[in-house]
C-alpha cells in the first residue's frame, strides 16, 4: 500500500463560488403541522469542484438539491450562480433525483437522450452523441433495451448519461449511487471520479454515506437531523486521481471520518 502524499490538492478557488445556497431555509405545510426541513443553509461549490452534502435521513437534503434546480422555492435565502442571484435557476443545472425516473416505456437510448431532445437537438444528432458515451458508462448493446432490463449499477450510470447530457456545466446529485450494494458502490465511485475529470463538471452530491463522500468530494457538508442545519464543514486536502484503497485508509482519511461521524452522531440528539 502506498502512503497518501502528504501535498494538498490545488486550491479550488470559492472567491466567486460556480454555485451558492445563500442562508436558504424552508419550511413545508400549513400552520399547525408545519415541518421545517431546512434552516439557514448556506452552501458553495466553486468551478469544477465535487462538493458532498452528508446527513441522516430527513435533513433536508432532497429539498436542498430541489431548491438549487429551481424546482421549489425557498422561504428566505436565496440561490446564486456565477455570483449572480438566480431568480429563475430551472435549466442552469442539471438534476439527478434520488430515483432515477427512467421511463420504463422508452429505450435506455430514448431515455438519455430526453434531456437533448427537450434542448431542441434533434432525434438523429442526439442519438448520435449519445451512442458515442455508451461504452464509457457500460451501457453499450443496451441501446434498444428497456430500463426493466438493467442491473441497479446500469440504471444509475444510464441516469447519469442523462444527465449528463443535458450539457449543464453543474450537476446535482441526489443520492446517484444509493440503490448499489457494497462493491458495485465502490466501483461506481471510482468510475464516477473518471467521469467527472473526464467531462470537467462541477458536482453537489447529496449521500448518507460518510465514506462516499470524503472519498469523492473536494469539500463536505454536514447536515444535522431535521430541521437541517450545516454543523460541519471539510476540505479533504487529497489530490486526484485518488484510489479508493489508499485514499480510505490514509491516517488523514480515517481521521477526518471519525469527525465527521462524530458531527453527525451529535447533530442527531439535538
Ligand atoms: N413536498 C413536501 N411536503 C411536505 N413535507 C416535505 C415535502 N418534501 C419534503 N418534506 C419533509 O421535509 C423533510 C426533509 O425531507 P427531504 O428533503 O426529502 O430529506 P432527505 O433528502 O435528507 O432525506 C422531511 O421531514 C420530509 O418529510
Ligand atoms: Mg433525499
Amino acid at each position: 500500500m502506498r502512503a497518501m502524499p502528504d501535498r494538498a490538492v490545488p486550491a479550488i478557488s470559492h472567491a466567486v463560488p460556480l454555485l451558492e445556497a445563500r442562508s436558504i431555509s424552508k419550511s413545508f405545510g400549513e400552520r399547525g403541522q408545519r415541518v421545517e426541513a431546512l434552516r439557514d443553509i448556506t452552501v458553495t461549490v466553486g468551478t469544477g469542484s465535487i462538493v458532498s452534502i452528508v446527513g441522516p435521513s430527513g435533513s433536508g437534503k432532497s429539498t436542498l438539491l430541489n431548491i438549487l434546480a429551481g424546482l421549489l422555492r425557498p422561504d428566505t435565502g436565496a440561490v446564486l450562480i456565477g455570483g449572480e442571484p438566480a431568480t429563475n435557476p430551472i435549466g442552469r443545472t442539471a438534476l439527478m433525483p434520488q430515483r432515477d425516473l427512467l421511463m420504463p416505456w422508452k429505450t435506455v437510448l430514448d431515455n438519455v437522450t430526453v434531456g437533448m431532445r427537450l434542448r431542441g437537438i434533434s432525434r438523429k444528432d442526439a442519438r448520435a452523441e449519445a451512442l458515442g458515451r455508451f461504452p464509457r458508462f457500460g451501457l453499450q448493446g443496451f441501446e434498444s433495451a428497456y430500463p426493466r432490463v438493467l442491473s441497479g449499477g446500469m440504471r444509475q450510470r444510464a441516469a447519469l448519461l442523462r444527465t449528463i447530457l443535458t450539457g449543464r456545466d453543474i450537476l446535482l446529485l441526489d443520492e446517484p449511487l444509493g440503490a448499489l450494494d457494497a462493491i458495485t458502490r465502490m466501483d461506481m465511485q471510482s468510475w464516477l471520479l473518471g467521469i467527472q475529470a473526464q467531462f470537467g463538471k462541477t458536482m453537489l452530491l447529496v449521500t448518507h454515506d460518510v465514506d462516499e463522500a470524503l472519498y469523492l468530494s473536494d469539500h463536505v457538508y454536514v447536515l444535522s437531523g431535521r430541521p437541517g442545519r450545516v454543523i460541519g464543514e471539510h476540505r479533504v486536502p487529497v489530490e486526484r486521481p485518488r484510489s479508493y484503497d489508499d485514499t480510505v485508509t490514509s491516517p488523514r482519511f480515517v481521521a477526518q471520518k471519525r469527525q465527521v461521524l462524530q458531527e453527525l452522531r451529535e447533530g442527531s440528539t439535538t
